[in-house]
């Protein structure tokens, strides 16, 4: 029977038992509900197509969370196709749409979901006063009733259901109760305690997340989560709190990517956790030898980059700068460092494969590293992987995965990079010369600019016929030494819309040139994609 904790329907074990001082101790096992690809993908400027998103729920499942939130099926037929890929190809976590508690919603989102191997839809109302009264305009009798009426009908189509009430923590205490105690009657395996607005404390969400687990009846049979926003930069230690009151499960977003100021970070909260069992009392399942290189493509898939002293995945994190603080890691790393690097990936990096190395090889590395590609994926990396080998004394673990990055994105390119010349100099006008393949054809022009990476775009616009507005490029070495392999970041907009591309050379231009095209290659596959049909707009929906 779903939703009883003696069969937990998504883990395996609630408890852990480990020693600690020499005593046994009990270690709560917390769920983890990684929202990056819809919480995180709705936030301002990020824009993922279909592939970017399996690329990232992929990464997601070797992380091992337990739950991906792929998407909001309903949105848009792009964030539905994203989701239904997901659920098709994703093995291990639960595959989750988000709903509003109508039936449209919830339809679309068990279409998308339904082939999972654990398919998890999540329907959600508002339940404060001021939404209520303002936003939904209901009153609060109707807002329950559309609650039970939306998880009866998701529960008759989907075994796990969470049930978020919006705005919670701004909501009437016994108000919550009340609703969580219907929706759980009404067959809820979820119910979900969001920090929506980032308004609570930890102080006072712990006693919420208490008041509701001693005021709720049926409140033990399913899973208690909260999904804390970071308004007031308090999402991490909100969520942590909760789960000291009791909570079971966080929701959470690689690098904290969300709405506004962000969610709370899943590296944050797990290595919180991770770090401080001895206080919390409780782990997760999380691989967190994953983090580091998660983070690093959810930075570069979505073009958001980290800050550098961020906890955990910052650049600086790891990085001891004082003479004090380095003279006492080389006496001792415990008295610097509470968490090491190598414990979230970093570091682990070697010299891998040279360029005699055979396909074989390479092959068995990529999987060594959790990457299994399909046939005409890995040839694509291996022809990228021997033109570095070629220009590179060493290629790296990094090297490779920035390959992986680069070539998996551009399988189904419809521009091809094929001749690039520049020239450029003090007392040169920089001019580039491009030549491109689109299919059989070959196009070639020559544009100046205000520097070489300007001309090249303006050559490749003139090409392609595309025009995109450059707000961002980020460039950085993936490895270090002067033979370095560059990799470029833009950000474009075209009609409003944000496109991200990125490109990989050991030469920066080239780079540079790369990732424009990538962003043209989506353009221009969106445009074929809806040509003779009206693009359907981004439902906006109010979180
Ligand atoms: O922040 C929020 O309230 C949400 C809900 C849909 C869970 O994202
Ligand atoms: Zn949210």
């Amino acid at each position: 029977m779903h939703g009883s904790r003696l069969d937990p329907p998504l883990v395996g074990e609630c408890f852990t038992q480990e020693k600690w001082k020499g005593e046994m101790i009990m270690t709560r096992m917390i769920r983890i509900f990684d929202t990056t690809l819809r919480d995180g993908e709705q936030s301002a400027g990020i824009n993922l197509n279909a592939q970017e998103k399996l690329e990232i729920a992929m990464q997601l499942a070797r992380l091992n969370v337990d739950v991906i939130e792929a998407g909001f099926a309903i949105a848009s037929p792009g964030d539905f196709e994203g989701i239904r890929a997901i659920a098709e190809r994703v093995k291990g976590p639960a595959i989750c749409s988000l709903a509003r508690a109508v039936r449209a919603d919830i339809d679309r989102a068990w279409e998308a979901v339904r082939v999972a191997e654990r398919p998890y839809i999540h329907t959600f109302i508002a339940t404060s006063d001021i939404h209520m009264k303002y936003k939904l305009k209901k009153q609060p009798d109707e807002v329950v009733a559309m609650a039970v009426e939306a998880v009866k009908y998701a529960k008759s189509l989907c075994p796990e259901v969470e049930f978020s009430a919006e705005d919670a923590t701004r909501s009437d205490w016994d108000f919550l109760c009340r609703i969580f105690r219907e929706v759980i009657a009404a067959g809820a395996t979820v119910i979900n305690v969001p920090d929506t607005v980032g308004y609570t404390t930890p102080e006072e969400f712990g006693r919420l997340i208490r008041y509701l687990k001693e005021n709720t009846p049926g409140i033990d049979r399913v899973f208690l989560s909260v999904h804390c926003h970071n308004d007031l930069g308090m999402a991490t230690s909100n969520s942590l709190s909760a789960v000291l009151n009791g909570a079971d499960q966080i929701e959470c977003t690689i690098n904290g990517l969300g709405e506004r100021a962000g969610n709370a970070a899943l590296e944050e909260v797990v290595m919180g956790l991770r770090t401080r069992s001895d206080y919390y009392k409780a782990d997760t399942k999380i691989v967190t030898e994953q983090i580091h290189r998660t983070s690093v493509m959810v930075s570069t898939l979505t073009g958001v980059q980290v800050q550098p002293n961020k906890a955990i995945v910052g650049a600086n994190a790891f990085a001891h700068e004082s003479g004090i603080h380095q003279d006492g890691i080389l006496k001792n790393r415990l008295t610097y460092e509470i968490m090491t690097p190598e414990s979230i990936g970093i570091g682990a990096s070697r010299l891998v494969l040279g360029k005699h190395s055979g396909r074989h090889a390479f092959r068995n590395r990529l999987e060594e590293l959790g990457y299994v590609l399909e046939e005409q994926e890995l040839e694509k990396c291996y022809q990228q992987f021997l033109e570095v080998a070629d220009k590179k004394k060493e290629v790296t673990d990094a090297d490779i995965e920035a390959i992986i990055r680069g070539e998996i994105a551009v399988l189904q390119d419809i521009y091809e990079l094929e001749y690039l010349h520049i020239a450029s100099g003090n007392t040169t006008i920089p001019t580039a010369t491009v030549r491109l393949r689109k299919g059989e054809e070959l196009l070639e022009e020559a544009a100046c600019g205000d520097g070489p990476v300007d001309a090249v775009y303006k050559a490749i616009e003139r090409i392609t016929g595309i025009a995109l507005k450059l707000k961002e490029y980020n460039i950085k070495a993936v490895t270090g030494g002067k033979d370095a392999l560059g990799e470029v970041t833009i950000k474009v907009s075209t009609n409003g819309h944000a496109v991200t591309g990125r490109g990989l050379s050991t030469d920066v231009i080239q780079a540079s040139a790369k990732a424009y095209l990538h962003a043209v290659n989506k353009v221009a596959r969106e445009q074929l994609k809806t040509a003779g049909d009206v693009a359907e707009p981004k439902l906006k929906v109010d979180i």
